[in-house]
């Protein structure tokens, strides 16, 4: 039965600067719900129980975030309108979220290795900080369903355009039905003519804890970094690895087009708003 989730979330958000100088990437909102609280939700809803959130310097906000705001909560239950004390209230009941403080920015690997003494022994989802998964079933659940079938690590991957390759973590492998492949290569960010395929790490895993030794014996890889990629690519050595071509539409948050194309689709999506914001999409785009 698998209860944790790792959420990464110490990472120094360079790519939205000046919005992140002094607030964490992970409180950008969508609308009025910031990112981290929907990766979070992902994570219940798939069935997680312990989350461990990887902080960082200048993170302060999101465990902010999901504590109570006694004053807030003070002046809102004197209100009529309960609805924003339900949705406070909400928020700090979410989950056992629990917090380890990566000190230097050493890659994504180094971060989920700071999970090693809290996850043990057992199987744990990673849901990347940064990322939103739009999807019916959430991702990391369709991910538990193919490691309860067999009982090894599986990522979900996602076609990438072959000019963009150089962004992600490319995997290569072998079909085992038309959305699952057993990977036989991991290259984190190739050059395009290096890449094994257009498939790419959509930010979410499940890892055996395995990965942990694997990631200890990882030296520093792109960018000077422990990347958990080539940590996998050791774990590939010792078990399989299965990558998932799941259900869903990615939202890469630390980039500015695709946050800004996931504030409308989303705002799109709102019953409150849709209408007027439709119609002032039309007025703008005329
Ligand atoms: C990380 C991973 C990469 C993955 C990507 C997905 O890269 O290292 O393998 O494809 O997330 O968003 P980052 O975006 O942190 O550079």
């Amino acid at each position: 039965m698998l209860r944790k989730a790792v959420i990464p979330a110490a990472g120094l958000g360079t790519r939205f600067l000046p919005a992140t100088k002094a607030q964490p990437k992970e409180m950008l909102p969508i609308i009025d719900t910031p990112v981290i609280q929907y990766v979070v939700q992902e994570a219940i809803d798939s069935g997680i129980t312990d989350i461990l959130i990887i902080s960082g310097k200048g993170k302060r906000a999101v465990e902010d975030h999901f504590d109570r705001n006694w004053e807030l909560e003070q002046v809102l239950s004197q209100k009529e309108d309960e609805s924003w004390y339900n949705i406070l209230k909400q928020i700090d009941g979410m989950a056992d979220i629990h917090y380890i403080r990566q000190k230097e920015t050493k890659g994504l690997g180094d971060a989920i290795l700071h999970a090693r003494q809290h996850v043990g022994d057992e199987p744990f989802a990673v849901l990347l900080g940064d990322t939103i998964v739009d999807a019916t079933i959430p991702v990391t659940r369709q991910l538990m369903d193919i490691y309860d079938q067999y009982q090894q690590s599986v990522v979900s991957v996602e076609a990438v355009p072959q000019e963009k390759v150089s962004r992600y973590g490319i995997v290569g492998g072998k079909d085992i039905s038309q959305h699952l492949k057993k990977i036989d290569c991991m290259i984190e960010k190739p050059d395009e003519q290096d890449a094994p395929s257009n498939l790419a790490f959509a930010g979410r895993y499940i890892l055996t804890p395995e990965i942990f030794k694997c990631l200890k014996s990882t030296k520093p890889g792109k960018h000077s970094e422990i990347q958990l990629t080539d940590a996998m690519n050791i774990l590939m050595e010792r078990e399989s690895l299965y990558a998932l071509r799941a259900q869903g539409k990615r939202h890469d948050i630390g980039n500015k087009m695709d946050y800004l194309k996931t504030i409308v689709e989303f705002g799109l999506k709102r019953p409150e708003f849709a209408t007027e914001f439709k119609q002032f999409l039309k007025e703008v785009v005329r």
